[in-house]
């Protein structure tokens, strides 16, 4: 397995460009499950998670091509499998998004049940509330989440439209919104999704949606209007970027210091963090006259002309709250403020397997719940650390960057699954970072 290696107390100085985003273009890929017809996508960031799509999706009928780096070419050639197997969905939780597009357009789909992750239990009820509310009947057969749209005249299952509510108890289900989007796409009649998630993702896959024929009016915004059609077309589509990376790269030039700038940033979609780096004395100027979808921006943090970092209070919330998956980086930055911060994880609340691995490094942080309350210290010491889930590890390396010495963070195929090749972009922006086979740090001999 491999590792990172990192040298901390470099800057990073210079430009990067923000890649497609992961987390838009996994349901955008399966929504290539509602025609027949090619989709043709660009952007595409090149993940061990897009892989796993791409094998989903193969494993349903659905293949791909890849014609230049990010441009994909998906299309469902032979539907007679709609078994999402467990070896694949055991690997990516994000393959409950073949659910929606598969029923609606084969009018079954067997998908096996995710289990819980390091970030918590992660149930799926409120996808499978959304299906049944479209007439689908489910059953658990197992192991396996099995969905069956109801028979219309003529013998064949087409689906219904109708009122979804998609309020949980932790708000809204980013997913379960693009599933039951997906699935009304092909539905007879209007289906009105209320307490939809206005993440800028759903809004994208929206954007393909219509491209392909969809009759859609409100993605990203908490009520969305679908009235059905009998059939979608191919489309072309190009990805949004990637708000997460963008914002980790961000964070990234605060808890190091020095002056980044980056291109192709959705900062439209990222206001909760950079207010906070305001606060907390990161300085982001937006280039005037950008497009603020594709921006250019430039991010800054310099420890001599800006002295210490300040504290914050921060709490993940739906978009446009602050986002959970910056929650692990920014609390690394805060370790480092001059005062107590306290972050509240209202998302995922145990979502916290890095603040153990941070207090190896010398961070002052004690949870209660949902909360953790983070007492600044001057310097992080680097350490050993073990990476749990893919924004946990992106905490650890951005520690890493910081810390005092060497930091080596354990099991990085977490972060392979969500960040094109960090160590590289990292190490051409100044940082002292390399990938090691693990197995070669156990056999190194002792040193002294
Ligand atoms: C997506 C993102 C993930 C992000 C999360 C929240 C992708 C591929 N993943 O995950 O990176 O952290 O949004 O912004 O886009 N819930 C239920 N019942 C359900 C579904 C969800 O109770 O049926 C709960 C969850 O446990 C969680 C909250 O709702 O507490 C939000 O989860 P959800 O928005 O569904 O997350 P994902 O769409 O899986």
């Amino acid at each position: 397995m491999d590792a990172f290696v990192i040298e901390g107390g470099r800057p990073l100085r210079g430009s990067l460009r923000v890649n497609g985003s992961k987390n838009a273009a996994l349901p955008i890929m399966a929504a290539a499950l509602l025609t027949d017809q090619p989709i043709d996508l660009r952007a595409v960031p090149d993940l061990a998670d897009i892989d796993n799509m791409k094998r989903l999706l193969a494993s349903l009928g659905c293949h791909a091509i890849e014609s230049a780096p990010g441009a994909v070419r998906l299309q469902s050639i032979d539907e007679s499998s709609s078994h999402a197997r467990y070896e694949i969905v055991r690997t990516m939780r994000a393959s409950i998004s073949a659910l929606g597009p598969m029923l609606a357009r084969r009018g079954e789909a067997r998908i096996s049940m995710p289990g819980g992750c390091a970030i918590g239990q992660r149930p799926v009820d409120l996808h499978l509330r959304g299906m049944e509310a479209l007439g689908a009947e489910i059953t658990l057969e197992q192991g396996d989440i099995v969905a069956r749209a109801p028979r219309r005249a003529g013998g064949k299952r087409r689906l219904r439209g109708a009122p979804v509510f998609l309020g949980g108890p932790f708000g809204s289900t980013v997913l379960g919104t693009a599933n039951v989007m997906c699935a009304a796409a092909l539905a007879e009649g209007r289906t009105i999704i209320e307490c939809a998630a206005c993440e800028p993702e759903i809004a994208d896959l929206a954007d393909l949606l219509i491209a392909m024929g969809a009759r859609i009016e409100g993605a990203g915004a908490p009520r969305i209007v679908i009235d059905g059609v009998d059939e979608l077309a191919g489309a072309a589509h190009e990805i949004m970027p990637d708000r997460i990376e963008a914002g980790t790269f961000m964070i990234a030039a605060g808890i190091a210091g020095g002056s980044l700038t980056l291109e192709n940033c959705p900062l439209d979609a990222l206001m909760a963090l950079t207010n906070h780096l305001a606060e907390i004395g990161v300085h982001v100027e937006e280039h005037p006259g950008s497009d603020p979808r594709r921006a250019r921006c430039d991010v800054s943090y310099e420890p001599r002309r800006d002295g210490r970092l300040k504290p914050a209070q921060v709490t993940t919330q739906p978009h446009p709250g602050f986002p959970t998956d910056l929650q692990a980086q920014l609390l690394a930055l805060l370790c480092l403020a001059d005062g107590n911060s306290v972050v509240t994880e209202k998302i995922f609340p145990e979502r916290f397997l890095h603040v153990a691995e941070l207090s190896r490094m010398g961070a002052q942080v004690f949870r209660q719940g949902p909360t953790a309350v983070i007492s600044g210290v001057a310097r992080l010491v680097g350490a050993p650390v073990m990476a749990s889930d893919l924004r946990a590890s992106a905490c650890l390396v951005l520690a890493g960057l910081a810390a005092e010495g060497t930091t080596t963070v354990h099991r990085v195929y977490h972060l392979d699954r969500g960040y094109e090749k960090m160590e590289e972009r990292l190490a051409a922006l100044g940082a002292r970072i390399e990938r090691v086979d693990a197995k070669e740090l156990e056999s190194a001999p002792a040193q002294g």
